[in-house]
């Protein structure tokens, strides 16, 4: 039998080599899944398309209804998100929802259920399934995501519903840290998430939020976001996620909110396909942004500046403040009056086209709907 050296040092023969298989392997040959969930990453990729992210816990949604003036209800929540699914035209610019559990099991007035809804305009249903940031113990204020307990019965459980791409969301905080046990903790949890909701059916959207928060400029964030992407693949790839079945939800490289040096479009753009060259294999199925605080404007020309240059991958939105934000408050101008609900409408309508346009490179700032309001609120919670 050969020996040979291993990468570790260690002597190993050939035949324990030959029966060694990689995590991937393996998981593609486990997982009855696997061919349902190329053909949904793929669906969800198709040019032109990206994500509403309307998964907002209640404290958040609600939490934005009540600074409009409505009362934060189950009802009041389910009225406003019906506005959202069914915008009429909607599929052809966005390929998936993200909802959260409540949305997930709601109907619309006339008893369609969202996730039929969704699914008659080509829309797949998604599911934000992490269960929030707790604070880390002994960090200088950092958080860590809750969610892995029971997470394998949930997933069958909204696969079972309908959904069939899930969220899962953690931050790093750049002036809290970022600590190497927040960072470790961030990407552990990401991989295992990623894991188990791949053989639940789920395609998981890979979501470590570096938030906006600091007066750090482009370089510290790009050398933090170059970290915490290359901690996570580590952890991705030990535990066989299979990278052509995931779609990832990084934060655009971009200076703290407070950092005096704004960048522009063309820079965000160059030092975030650095990072993504850098950290990214190119088999991942889709790199789809949040916005994270940003502008409704700048995270579309933002995009639009990414996809004007050449990259291996299919480079989109997964917005939620900068699809919504000029549409929830034209909606709570009049939520009862259908031409209030028809504007709105309309307004998600164009900003979802807008950045369908950005994610094809061809948006014209000229003809934007919108302008560059800042989104950003110090300390966001999801
Ligand atoms: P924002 O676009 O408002 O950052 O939200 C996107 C999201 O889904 C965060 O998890």
């Amino acid at each position: 039998m050969l020996a040979q050296t291993s990468f570790t040092g260690v002597k190993v023969t050939a035949k324990a080599t030959s029966t060694r298989r990689s995590a991937r392997t393996v998981a593609v040959r486990a997982n009855k899944y696997a061919d349902e969930l190329l053909e949904t990453a793929q669906n969800m990729t198709k040019p032109g398309k990206g994500i509403l992210a309307m998964d907002e816990s209640n404290p958040t949604c609600g939490g934005r209804l009540e600074a409009l003036g409505i009362e934060n209800t189950e009802e009041n929540r389910r009225r406003y998100r019906e506005l959202l699914i069914t915008t009429k035209g909607l599929g052809e610019y966005v390929g998936g929802a993200i909802l959260f559990e409540e949305t997930l099991y709601q109907s619309c007035k006339d008893g369609t259920t969202f996730v039929d809804a969704l699914r008659a305009q080509g829309i797949y249903p998604g599911i934000k399934v992490d269960k929030g940031l707790r604070p880390l113990a002994n960090s200088n204020g950092e958080s860590w995501c809750q969610g892995l307990d029971g997470l394998a019965e949930r997933a069958a459980e909204y696969y079972k519903q309908g959904a069939r791409f899930c969220k899962w969301r953690t931050v790093v905080s750049i002036p809290a840290g970022p600590s190497k046990m927040a960072v470790t903790d961030a990407a552990y949890g990401l991989a295992r998430y990623a894991a188990i909701c791949q053989n639940a059916g789920l395609v998981p959207i890979v979501e470590p939020e570096i938030l906006l928060d600091g007066d750090h400029d482009i370089d510290r964030n790009f050398e933090v976001a170059s970290m915490v992407w290359a901690e996570t693949f580590k952890y991705l790839a030990d535990n066989g996620v299979m990278f052509d079945r995931m779609l990832l939800k990084p934060s655009m490289v971009a200076p703290g909110a407070d950092c005096p040096k704004k960048s522009n479009a063309k820079e965000v753009a160059a030092y975030t396909l650095k990072m993504l060259n850098d950290r990214v294999p190119p088999s991942t199925a889709g790199i789809m942004f949040l916005s994270g605080g940003l502008s409704e404007l700048d995270s579309t020309m933002y995009l639009n500046a990414m996809n004007q240059q050449p990259n291996p991958w299919h480079v989109s939105f997964s917005y939620a403040r900068a699809l919504q934000n000029t549409v929830l408050k034209t909606y709570a101008t009049g939520p009862e009056d259908p031409a209030v609900i028809a504007k709105a409408q309309e307004i998600l309508l164009t900003r979802a086209r807008e950045n369908s346009e950005a994610q094809r490179g061809v948006f014209d700032v000229t003809k934007s709907s919108t302008d560059g309001a800042s989104q950003y609120v110090s300390g966001y919670v999801y």
